[in-house]
């Protein structure tokens, strides 16, 4: 049996305790995250093994892996090593991949060759988090990762995002990895992130002792190995295991007597001298098993042995022969596929080639793994090692290797790729297409800068006008993303490629200029064109049903914002929809579909097209589309009135979108309002705060930022900076032309008032409120009215405020309403009439009650008790007493969905969809799923 199998662990009982408590934990359902840290030989892999064991035995189910230098490029690799197995033997797969998890099928397709292209959003996270809890329905599962210094990104992020949601699990992490100095810069944050985890246990396994070392020497050299020679052998490793054993198996292969009189020449070899030991021990084998060793160290652990041995230029038979004798030296694991038993010496025999001997193997390493077929990946990771030669079989492969990437959704690895492709120069052709690959890639990862500068290089080449349209297209794309980079180039060259392609291609033509609509939408700067533009565009349209429908919605978008008439703009939504959007605008030409059904309060049909579109992006796993449609659910929800649901969306969104995506001061600005309305203010400064952190005040689209935080301000009793960011806000849609949604005035002209500017404040609401009659969508009319009311003041006040009541009446803005009663309510009690008054009172408590407005309902209520001093108090039981998180699970839990439905739906762990639901139905005063649909009245 070899030394190096390590039987006992000596002096980790410890440690090995804490890794059994975990496991227990996690077999009982508390997810466990152990991390056991150290340098090299430390002993980490050995504790690992020893949990792995115990695991076994304790009948959970292994998921394992080991990461490796040379693959840490491969995007997802860990994760495909951990979970392929599992996925591979469960053939009829459905209940792995049911729910959520379906979209992480991709990450276990076969490699093929396909276009980089379809689907470049998809994420792998959330669905691949679902797929383990799946597998934990077969068993408790081990997650064990060894190595993860060198794990790849998209597998480190996936691991964290895990760790994030193992509570309440079945699931133990068993993470093993060196000491953050010695680990590579990327990854050290992301691990030390994990460390900090208030959940995480780590283990950092301690040299050993001078008397383990003592022992380890016996039992190595002879139970006579005198005392002294032992000890030496201690100071000069350390006490680090792997350095014993190696020092000890060098002294004893070179026949020293482990004598006292020896200690001296232990003491003269030094320490950290495992590299020569191993170079020294490996010699002795012969010149065969070094040479296969060293192809093994470039083509890396797990490689096949024919392929090795002839890298190593070994016959098969000569390879097979020196396998063996390596693995016996305990060099290579006993195993299929060639590999390392420790990490550090496949890093000595590594270094000890020369830099020029390094890449010329990988080189052939490529070429050889390309001659067989090997994934386009595998290939790649050797590439990446070598100078560029300008060869064009390489820049195929590496194309090919971002395009499998990608697919797996490992946007950086894919650019990683093609940047490197782009180093073999190829010729002009190839050129842009790779360019315009990366540029898309860079926008995906939101790498503006980069990205900017790819795609107009790529228009630059002489190269195909259908590569120049892809190269277009995505630099349109990095526009709006972006809020804005490089709009006019982007729009310069959708211009002028829709132009060249109108009569070859007139479907592609149409494409592109539907995107540069989008562009001149978005952007103040480029808004000048947009009517002959728009025109054109419907000239050309005539007889493709799809475009002259995203014509009519653009020409919809238009009419609300110059405050026309919303009636007629929402038929022509309403037939463009009926008509059906192509393909390629189902993300523009939709949203702004969208945003217009909003602005014209057509909330139903707006509700219907978002449902839509999400269950679409959910089956794709496409995270960012998926923030963006619940923006636009959180912004409806807001406008009716329903905070609790409004902020769940807005929560939920903000867990998809990454800080600088567009959409963000939207969801930050719904958040915001969220807590305004319920009188929370501190809770809202802080959301403030956080968007301002984000940089969000620099951006494009901040209007909805701006005019919540104004509000904000104005609600603390800041009017004058409530002011000026709302006057901030309708300078920045005046210079876009628009005169709808004016909401910033609405919220303006009383706080200007308020501050003794009278005129303006007349002049601001009287404006807006001819603005709003003139669109008559009636939350905002009623809205204008009611504030209208507030700033123009005296003998108007009472007949705009009971108008503003009953336009209200007739929209779903419950909550507008709500606000228009208790002020009418309050003017009433002014006024002397106190009857209507007290009504007014009580349907605005109740309603505001009802929309989650605390702190409304509470003064409405203290309105009609009056007498000051008898603050009414809100119950706190009911659906009322319900948080806005507790509403939104209690709603999806009442329509019938299971609590990981839920929780998937709602991008939350089961676990806390538990804890909600239990402390709802405390509140709810109910006992069961049955009872929820009548406690809160859905
Ligand atoms: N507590 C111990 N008692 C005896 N031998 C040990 C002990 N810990 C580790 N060893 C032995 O030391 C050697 C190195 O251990 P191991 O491979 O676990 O180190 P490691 O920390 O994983 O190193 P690396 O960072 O290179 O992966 C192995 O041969 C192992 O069997
Ligand atoms: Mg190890």
């Amino acid at each position: 049996m070899p030394f190096n199998t390590a039987r006992v662990l000596l002096e980790r009982e410890r440690e090995l305790e804490t890794l059994r408590e975990g496991l227990d934990g996690a077999r009982a359902g508390e997810g466990t995250l152990l991390l056991i840290e150290g340098p090299a030989g430390m002993g980490k892999t050995a504790l690992a093994r020893a949990g792995r064991a115990a695991a076994g035995q304790a009948g959970m189910m292994p998921l394992e892996a080991r990461a490796s230098e040379l693959e840490q490029p491969f995007a997802f690799g860990v994760v495909r090593q951990l979970l392929e197995p599992v996925v591979n033997q469960d053939s009829g797969h459905a209940d792995l991949f049911a729910g959520a998890a379906g979209p992480a099928t991709r990450l276990f397709e076969p490699d093929e060759r396909r276009p980089l292209g379809a689907n470049v959003g998809f994420e792998a996270l959330h669905s691949l988090y679902w797929l383990v809890v799946n597998i934990t329905d077969q068993a408790p599962v081990l997650v064990l990762v060894d190595d993860c210094q060198w794990v790849d990104r998209e597998s480190l992020r996936f691991l964290d995002y895990l760790a994030q949601r193992i509570e309440g699990l079945p699931v133990a992490m068993l993470l093993t990895g060196r000491s953050p100095d010695a680990a590579a810069e990327k990854t050290e944050s992301l691990w030390a992130h994990m460390a900090s985890r208030p959940s995480a246990v780590a283990l950092y396994p301690r040299p050993l002792s001078q008397s383990a070392a003592v022992a380890l020497a016996r039992e190595r050299m002879g139970a006579e190995a005198a005392e002294e020679f032992c000890r030496a052998c201690h100071t000069a490793t350390g006490g680090n295991p792997l350095f014993l054993r190696e020092l000890l198996r060098a002294l004893d292969a070179a026949g020293v007597v482990p004598s006292a009189a020896a200690a001296d020449e232990v003491q003269a070899v030094g320490p950290a001298a495992v590299s020569r030991f191993v170079l020294h021990r490996l010699a002795t084998l012969g010149p065969a098993a070094t040479e296969l060793a060293r192809a093994v160290a470039v083509m890396g652990d797990d490689s096949e042995l024919p392929l090795a041995g002839r890298l190593a230029g070994l016959s098969e038979d000569v390879a097979g022969e020196a396998a063996d004798d390596l693995v016996r030296a305990d060099i290579f694991v006993h195993a299929e596929r060639l590999g390392f038993v420790h990490p550090i010496v496949r890093a000595a025999l590594y270094e000890d080639l020369a830099p020029g001997e390094r890449q010329a193997r990988h080189a052939a390493a490529a070429e050889a793994l390309a001659a067989e077929g090997a994934p386009a990946e595998r290939v790649t990771a050797h590439l990446l090692l070598t100078t560029p030669t300008g060869d064009q079989r390489r820049v195929a492969t590496l194309r090919s290797a971002a395009a499998d990437a990608a697919h797996r959704g490992g946007m950086r690895a894919a650019a990683e790729y093609l940047r490197r492709a782009l180093a073999e120069s190829p010729a002009a052709q190839e050129r842009a297409e790779t360019l315009a690959e990366l540029g898309r890639c860079e926008v995906a990862i939101m790498q503006f800068e980069a990205a900017e500068e790819h795609l107009r290089t790529a228009l630059t080449l002489d190269a195909a006008l259908t590569t120049r349209a892809v190269a277009a297209f995505w630099l349109g794309r990095c526009a709006i993303v972006s809020g804005g980079r490089s709009a006019r180039a982007a729009a310069d060259a959708l211009a002028s490629l829709a132009g060249e392609l109108q009569t070859a291609d007139p479907e592609r033509s149409l494409e592109l200029g539907s995107e540069l609509l989008s562009v001149t939408t978005a952007f103040t700067q480029l808004r000048g064109g947009l009517a002959v533009q728009l025109q054109r565009f419907r000239d050309q349209a005539r007889g493709h049903p799809g475009f002259e429908a995203v014509a009519r919605i653009h020409s919809a978008y238009e009419q609300i914002l110059r405050g026309e008439p919303a009636t007629a703009a929402m038929e022509e939504v309403e037939q463009a929809l009926a008509t059906g959007l192509p393909r390629s605008a189902q993300s523009n030409a939709a949203l702004l579909a969208l945003l217009a059904l909003r602005l014209g309060e057509r909330y139903e049909l707006a509700v219907q097209l978002v449902d839509a579109a999400l269950v679409r992006a959910r089956q794709e796993g496409h995270a960012t589309r998926q923030g963006i449609l619940h923006a636009q659910r959180a912004a409806i929800t807001l406008a009716q009135g329903s905070l609790h649901d409004a902020q769940a969306e807005a929560d939920t969104g903000l867990l998809l979108v990454e800080e600088s995506h567009f959409v963000v001061p939207l969801l930050v600005a719904v958040a915001i309002t969220v807590q305004v309305e319920r009188g929370e203010l501190d809770a809202a400064d802080r959301l403030a705060q956080t968007g301002e952190a984000f940089g969000i005040a620099n951006r494009a689209h901040i209007s909805d930022f701006l005019t919540a935080r104004g509000r904000l301000r104005i609600a603390q009793g800041r009017l004058e900076e409530g002011v000026a960011d709302l006057l901030w806000c309708g300078e920045r849609r005046e210079a876009r032309g628009q005169c709808w949604p004016s909401d910033w005035r609405a919220h303006a002209a009383p706080a200007v008032a308020a501050l003794g500017e009278r005129q303006l404040a007349v002049k601001l609401a009287r404006e807006q409120l001819a603005a709003a009659r003139r669109v008559g969508a009636p939350g905002a009319l009623g809205m204008s009215l009611r504030t209208a009311a507030l700033a123009i003041g005296e003998d108007e006040r009472l007949a705009l405020l009971r108008e503003a009541v009953s336009v209200l009446e007739r929209s779903s803005a419950r909550l507008e309403l709500a606000h228009a009663l208790a002020d009418l309510a309050a003017e009433l009690s002014r006024a002397g009439g106190r009857r209507e008054g007290r009504d007014a009172a009580r349907r605005a408590a109740k309603l505001a009650g009802q929309c989650g407005a605390t702190a409304m309902a509470e003064s409405a209520m203290a309105e009609l008790h009056a007498g000051p001093g008898r603050r009414a108090r809100m119950e706190l039981t009911g659906p009322d007493a319900l948080t806005a998180a507790e509403w939104r699970v209690c709603r999806q839990a009442a329509e019938g969905r299971t609590n990981r439905e839920v929780a998937q739906a709602l991008f939350l762990t089961e676990k806390t969809i538990e804890r909600h639901l239990s402390s709802a139905y405390t509140k709810l005063g109910i006992r069961s799923r049955f009872q929820l649909p009548a406690a809160i009245g859905e």
